[in-house]
């Protein structure tokens, strides 16, 4: 017999079976359960969706307990070890790794993608020049609707693919156009001669060389962090890229809603929020005096706690190791000794212990930045990049999934009840 959830009514007596599948019941065969024929029938109540699977989904695994993250089934630390950023954004977003010929192909595709409109420069130059670089990253991925109107045909799929190319290759260079724009410097062309990330750091730091030449290890350390933060299934991110594209909305528009809703603080934003608060802190003797007052409650430890990892999120392990083959080249970052004792004493106190709050993948990937002389306010578009091919691969994905609609949820209404208007001169 298949599984299925007994429910009995008290109100009316009535059994219903609901069937169970994949450890899930469908929210829909709760309306099944009416005390009268006109009850509209049972909803869940789920803020936060902290307990609602909105999809199905083949792209990435999380298990939240163990601290496991898969792409397409491949561990992240394999992933990390021995693959590329552009390697890993192809499996997310076609399933399996790519033959030598398919990356080749790939990574020229992308390549050939990487120049922006020129208008785009106009564009930039109408931002403050102290504007936020994800507010300009955002508007900028969004203006990319007006350029590229062919978009709007999402259920071609050889469309679909070639708004992926284009995405995927462009959003460095807008992140690079954000920077330079913010210190002056004029806009540098991309150079296909170079990597994925080799390229992205001539974009950002090349001067007046005739050909810039990235740090092969500060180049690489990139690419992993872009392994690293590529895709996460179903956050907050990633719900909204969903949401938006339900609509079949363009994916630059869709995707610059994904972007905005990775700038808060307590998503992608949590990065430049740590390097905020380690400043604040100053130092190794101030770090108890902070501890007490994130228990305390007036402060949170930001990169550290996730929705669903309950023990060390394995990003951070990675990225920590990283960040040592960084500061060879770069010079140990001031902040990681306050760093590593917010960390020490965090995951000995049994606040942070019972509520199982670990490091995320933002606690050490700051430090880094920084010691790569990125500023702060990069650090939230340095997870955009990455983060754009797991967008996508989740939005192909959704518009693929024949179980999909519109997205809309449902409210419990708690306002008043119908009442007249009442005339301005009779309001009391
Ligand atoms: N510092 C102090 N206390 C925390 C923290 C933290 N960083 N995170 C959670 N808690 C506490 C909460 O106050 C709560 O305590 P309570 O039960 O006494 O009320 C308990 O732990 C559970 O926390 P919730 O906020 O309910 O957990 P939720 O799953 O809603 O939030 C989140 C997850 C947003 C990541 C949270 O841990 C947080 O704010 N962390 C800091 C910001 C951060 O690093 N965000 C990046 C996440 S990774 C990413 O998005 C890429």
């Amino acid at each position: 017999m298949a599984d299925t959830l007994t429910i009995i009514d008290n109100r009316t007596g009535q059994q219903y079976d609901i069937p169970i599948e994949q450890g899930t019941i469908r929210a829909m065969d709760l309306r099944k359960i009416r005390a009268s024929p006109d009850d509209f029938g049972l909803m869940t109540y789920d803020p936060a969706f902290q307990n609602t699977a909105a999809c199905r989904s083949r792209i990435t695994f999380i298990d939240g307990d163990k601290g496991i993250l898969l792409y397409r089934g491949y561990p992240i630390e394999q992933l990390a070890e021995q693959s590329t950023f552009l390697e890993t954004a192809y499996l997310i977003l076609f399933d399996e790794l790519p033959t030598k010929a398919q990356l080749d192909q790939w990574t020229l595709d992308i390549t050939l993608h990487t120049m922006l409109h020129e208008n785009i420069k106009k564009l930039m130059d109408g931002f403050q020049y102290d504007a936020h670089p994800m507010g300009i990253f955002l508007t900028t991925v969004g203006a990319l609707s007006t350029i590229y109107s062919d978009a709007k045909r999402v259920h071609d799929e050889d469309g679909r693919r070639l708004q992926i190319l284009r995405l995927i290759a462009k959003v460095p260079s807008i992140a690079a156009y954000a920077y330079r724009h913010s210190i002056g410097r004029p806009y540098i062309y991309p150079d296909n001669d170079l990597s994925f990330t080799g390229n992205f750091l001539n974009m950002l730091f090349k001067m007046t060389e005739l050909k810039y030449q990235p740090n092969p290890v500060l180049e690489r350390a990139l690419d992993v962090l872009f392994i690293l933060h590529a895709d996460h299934e179903q956050n907050c991110s990633t719900s909204v890229m969903r949401g938006i594209g339900s609509s079949q909305a363009d994916p630059y528009s869709a995707l610059a809603g994904a972007a905005a809703a990775l700038y808060g603080p307590l998503h992608g934003g949590a990065n430049e929020a740590v390097l905020r608060m380690l400043k604040e802190i100053g130092t190794i003797a101030n770090v108890p005096a902070f501890i007490k007052k994130v228990k305390g409650g007036s402060d949170r430890l930001m990169g550290f706690g996730h929705r669903v990892y309950k023990s060390y999120d394995p990003r951070a392990r990675i990225i920590k190791q990283t960040a040592d083959q960084v500061f060879e080249v770069t010079g140990r970052n001031p902040y990681l000794d306050i760093a590593l004792e917010l960390e020490r004493i965090a995951l000995e106190d049994e606040y942070f212990v019972s509520r199982r709050l670990y490091p995320n993948v933002d606690f050490y990937s700051g430090l880094i930045y920084q010691a790569m002389g990125f500023p702060v306010d990069m650090f939230p578009v340095l997870f955009a990049i990455p983060r754009t091919a797991g967008w996508l691969a989740q939005w192909d994905e959704m518009l693929r999934d024949p179980d999909q609609k519109i997205a809309r949820p449902r409210q419990i209404y708690i306002g008043a009840g119908a009442r007249d208007y009442v005339p301005r001169d009779k309001r009391g």
